[in-house]
């Protein structure tokens, strides 16, 4: 059953998302992930839809029609513990600090275009059509709110170029990325 993201179901998406995705903001570790998706339930323009089955979560998505100063709306609810947990990251990975600056000043998010910025399915969970699902629940709630288009940004290296594909995005266009190739893809609900 899709849901949306409520606060008891903040640690089991945490907890996906380091586990599924790789990437900067896993890397900064569970209580960072746990803290950005529990500040997201205050920005009205992003929203996170989870798939539920016997009150184990099997996957979720996350999206957000006006992407521009995301970090900073998500920083800024809570600066004290992201500033300790974000020190406390570059105290063990001091050479990250030049990433971490490019990823906090991402300039995808400067075009301000709805995106989906997020979505996994657990290993156990994989190839059994929940991420299609709950792709579709995304693209539903885009157009309750009158938009028609919306975009995704994935690294090259990913499988999951194969599942957007094949879900009808189209490829727009590549971009180097902290010294990888990302591409942006675009989906017409
Ligand atoms: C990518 C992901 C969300 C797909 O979810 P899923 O539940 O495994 O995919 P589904 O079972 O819903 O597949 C839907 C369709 O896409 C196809 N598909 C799924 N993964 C694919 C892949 N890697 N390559 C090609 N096709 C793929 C399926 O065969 C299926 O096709 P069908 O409709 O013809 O049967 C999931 O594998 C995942 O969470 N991966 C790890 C995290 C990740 O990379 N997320 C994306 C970050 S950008």
């Amino acid at each position: 059953m899709i849901n949306k993201l409520t606060l008891k179901e903040i640690s089991s998406v945490a907890r996906i998302h380091k586990e599924e995705l790789s990437g900067f903001l896993p890397e900064l570790g569970e209580e960072f992930l746990q803290a950005f998706y529990k500040n997201s339930l205050n920005i009205p323009e992003m929203f996170t839809f989870i798939d539920c089955e016997n009150d184990h979560i099997c996957g979720f998505a996350t999206g957000i029609i006006s992407p521009k100063g995301l970090y900073k709306k998500i920083i800024i609810q809570n600066k004290i513990l992201f500033i300790i947990l974000i020190l406390r990251h570059l105290i063990t990975h001091p050479f990250q600090i030049v990433k971490m600056v490019k990823i906090l000043t991402y300039p995808g998010f400067s075009d301000d275009i709805p995106e989906l910025l997020t979505i996994a399915i657990p290993k156990s969970e994989q190839g059994r059509g929940r991420g299609k699902k709950l792709f579709k629940q995304i693209a539903n709630n885009f157009q309750k709110k009158g938009i028609n288009k919306f975009r995704i940004s994935v690294y090259d290296r990913l499988p999951s170029n194969g599942f957007y594909k094949r879900i009808g995005c189209k490829l727009e266009n590549s971009f180097e990325f902290l010294d990888e190739k990302m591409n942006y893809y675009s989906y017409n609900i």
